[in-house]
């Protein structure tokens, strides 16, 4: 059985992109795939984080993980800072990673052009804990949105010359990108990722938003004055957002979405968009309420940590070894 490995990095609650672009696809291959899926906490404190905050985010994010389908028997599921070895291996891909290779990282740059002050080196040097992390597992695929395409790309570089320098060592990952809601764009700017830092907060729908809330940022969503519904993601990036979001959601072509409302107003599809939304979240709500009355988290991620562990040594002792940084007593 294929390998494949990914992570959400919980800064904030998890917002509708995540579930759409990454976690609904993990909980699709996990009965196909051997699937390891972890939360991405040391990722999280590149930039700061209140410390109540963070805890209560990383609790909720392992729920909504196991709400939203990931089975803890199919999949193994666990806390990045639970296994040690990311944090060496981290290092040591820092140590095989060139400065140019991240400073043409666009995540990087775009919060360097911003010019946001206090940047963090634990921000810069995040994609080499990313290559860790995947490379760790001998992964062969990883699934993402289309925002971190370009790290995996950095793994694939940096594993591969890492092969080449001290022999066959990791396995070249590929990334795995859904056809459907690779990217959802912000309800208040289409031009913009959904994104957790949404400053607005009316862009971003969270996965624990309650449903009216929800409700009406969709209602509110940017559109056009076009006022045609049809699919020309060029001209009318918010209507194309919203019917990418239906379509992720309920399983139907985007065409056929645009079929059956062509020729009525925004707000009818707006209201569609808002149904299939909102039944979604309350599915994953109420699971999610069982989830934390139940008490099953802590167990799940000792178990998981374990499983992972175990996999995740054997790779960095033979790293050790092939660099040369052990003696043996
Ligand atoms: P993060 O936490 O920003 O996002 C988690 C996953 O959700 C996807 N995603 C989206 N997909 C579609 N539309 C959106 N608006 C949207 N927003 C987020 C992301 O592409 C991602 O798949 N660096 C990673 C976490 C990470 C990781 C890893 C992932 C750390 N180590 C190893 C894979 C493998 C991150 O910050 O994702």
């Amino acid at each position: 059985m294929k390998r494949m490995l990914s992570g959400i990095k919980p800064t904030g609650q998890l917002t509708l992109g995540n579930y759409i672009g990454a976690l609904r696809n993990f909980v699709s291959y996990q009965d196909d795939y051997e699937m390891i899926v972890f939360i991405a906490n040391l990722h999280c404190i590149t930039e700061y984080q209140d410390p109540a905050d963070l805890r209560k985010n990383l609790t909720d994010a392992v729920a909504l993980y196991l709400a939203c389908g990931l089975d803890p028997n199919k999949s193994t599921i666990f806390l990045q800072t639970d296994v040690h070895a990311h944090a060496e291996l981290g290092y040591i891909m820092a140590c095989n990673t060139y400065l140019g290779e991240l400073n043409r990282m666009t995540q990087f740059k775009d919060k360097s052009a911003k010019g946001e002050k206090n940047m963090t080196a634990g921000l810069y040097t995040y994609p080499c804990l990313m290559a860790a992390d995947i490379l760790l597992y001998d992964a062969n695929y990883v699934p993402v949105g289309e925002d971190q395409k370009q790290h995996v790309e950095l793994t694939r570089d940096i594993a591969q010359r890492f092969n080449n320098k001290y022999g066959e060592t990791f396995v070249i990952p590929e990334p795995l990108i859904a056809k459907v809601g690779a990217r959802i764009m912000s309800l208040s700017d289409p031009s913009k990722k959904m994104s957790k830092s949404d400053e607005t907060n009316k862009g971003c729908i969270y996965l624990l938003d309650d449903l009216k809330t929800a409700r009406k940022k969709i209602m509110s969503a940017v559109t056009d004055s076009i006022g045609v519904i049809q699919l020309d993601k060029a001209n009318q990036p918010g209507l194309y957002n919203l019917i990418e979001i239906a379509s992720a959601l309920s399983g139907r072509t985007m065409e056929d979405i645009v079929n059956e409302y062509s020729g009525q107003g925004y707000g009818k599809l707006k209201t569609y968009v808002a149904d299939v939304v909102c039944s979604e979240m309350e599915k994953i709500q109420n699971r999610y309420n069982e989830i934390i009355a139940s008490r099953q988290i802590e167990k799940i991620l000792i178990d998981g940590a374990e499983k992972a562990s175990k996999i995740a040594d054997k790779t960095l002792q033979d790293v050790k070894k092939k660099i040369g940084l052990e003696i043996k007593y």
